[in-house]
Parts: C-alpha cells; structure tokens; sequence
C-alpha cells in the first residue's frame, strides 16, 4: 500500500482525508501516515501532525519511495502569494498523490495530473486536461474539452462550460458558472454564484450575473 502525507490540516486538508477514506473503503490503497501543518500539533481528526512544513521534514520522508503527498493550501486565502511553500519543498511531481472520490465520475477521455484531488459526485467529460496541484470540489462539473491549468480551483457545485480554459491558479467560487469557450486568467476569482459569460482578465476578482470587475487579486 502507498503511504500519503497531506500538507494543510483543518478546511482543505480535512476533506482530502475524507476522500482518501472513502476510497480506502472501497478499496485499501492508501495509508495515511497524517498530516505537515506549521500551527497544530494535535492529532487532526485522529492523524498525527508530523512536522511542519518545510524542506527538512519532506526530504525525510521522500527517502522512502513509497512515501506520496498532497498539497491542500491552495486556496481563496492561500494563493499565489503563498505557493512559494510548495515549491521551496522541492518535493518532485510524481511524488503527488492523484485521489479520485470513487463516486466522481471521470471520463477515461480526460488528462489528470499530478496532486489533484476530485471530490464526491464530480462529473469530468471527455477529452478534458486537468493539469497538477488542482482541487475539484463536490458535485461540480466539468464540461467537455475544458482545460484546467496548474494551480487552479474548482469550489463545490461550479459549472465549467464546454471548451472553458482555467489559467494557472484561476478560482471558481461555489455555484460559479461559466458560459462555454471562456478563459478564466491566471490567479483571477470568480465569486460564489457567479455567472461568466465573457473572459476574465489575469488577477481580476469579478462577481454577479453577469459577472462584473469589483478589484484585483495582485
Ligand atoms: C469574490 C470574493 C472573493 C470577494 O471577496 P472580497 O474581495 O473580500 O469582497 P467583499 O466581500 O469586500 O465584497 C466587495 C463587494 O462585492 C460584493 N460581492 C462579494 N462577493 C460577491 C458575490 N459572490 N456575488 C455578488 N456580489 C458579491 C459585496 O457585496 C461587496 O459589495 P458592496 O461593495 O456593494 O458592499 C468572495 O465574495 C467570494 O465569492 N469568494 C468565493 C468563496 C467560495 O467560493 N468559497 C468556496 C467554498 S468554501
């Protein structure tokens, strides 16, 4: 069985376990040995925190090539300001887990990457590229041909149009929707509820239907 480590805790890290749980339960594949986190130091949910975040304590477990991560603090707070964590780790790509919530249902059409993680009752269509670090949450979908870049993030229940293009780090908020053909632009927000029916610019922060500039995520 392949060991995980989660890097993150409470929120993301949380519902990562969830899945890995539930995958386990229909078939043991993983042993989660817990979780790095700089703030806690009590167990997380009954998983030990065994260290924190840094290059020292990653490197240390890699030596063991059974030993996979996941990196959960990619977030509406913790975004591209903050992705110098992941990198300064120099934890190599395929040493990131892919988990897949055995109730999502992914076309064998699309490309999945490095450190994803898909929720429960996701639906991903046909010819599809999901790039690496990337979190679908429950019940969103995922329209044909669309194409998620590194980094980006899907909240529960969104809507990817057809053929949609998520730049590096772009974010869909909750019941976000998006019209097809849309480019979503590298570390820019969708607000929850949102309706895009035309490109957002790189680091806008739009909201509303239709879904309108309000600032800046720079
Ligand atoms: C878009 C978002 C990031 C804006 O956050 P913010 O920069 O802190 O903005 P504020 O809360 O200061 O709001 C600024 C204005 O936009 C409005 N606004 C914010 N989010 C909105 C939304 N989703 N839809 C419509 N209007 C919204 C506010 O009412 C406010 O309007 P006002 O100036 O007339 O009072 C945030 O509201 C959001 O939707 N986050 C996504 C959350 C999510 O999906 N989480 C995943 C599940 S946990």
């Amino acid at each position: 069985m392949k060991k995980l480590i989660i890097i993150g805790g409470y929120g993301n890290g949380t519902v990562v376990q969830s899945t890995v749980e539930d995958i386990n339960e229909e078939k043991q594949q993983w042993e989660l040995l817990g979780f790095l986190n700089d703030n806690e130091k009590e167990p997380i949910n009954g998983y030990p925190v065994l260290g924190p975040i840094d290059k020292e304590t990653v490197q240390n477990y890699l030596k063991d090539s059974n030993v996979y991560f996941f990196y959960s603090l990619i977030s509406v707070k913790l975004n591209h300001k903050f992705l110098f964590k992941l990198i300064e780790l120099e934890i190599p790509k395929n040493r990131f887990a892919t988990l897949i919530h055995p109730t999502a249902v992914v076309s064998k059409y699309a490309k999945i990457g490095y450190g994803v993680c898909i929720q429960p009752f996701v639906s991903v269509g046909p010819n599809t590229s999901i790039g690496n670090f990337i979190q679908i949450f429950a019940q969103s979908l995922i329209g044909h041909g669309a194409k998620l870049d590194d980094y980006s993030y899907v909240a529960n229940n969104a809507c990817i149009g057809a053929d949609v293009h998520l730049k590096e780090g772009a974010y869909l908020g909750t019941n976000a929707t998006t019209l097809e053909y849309v480019t979503l632009g590298k570390w820019s927000i969708t607000g929850i509820g949102a309706v895009v029916l035309k490109n957002v610019d790189d680091y806008a922060k739009v909201v509303g239907s239709p879904a309108r500039v309000i600032g800046s995520t720079k």
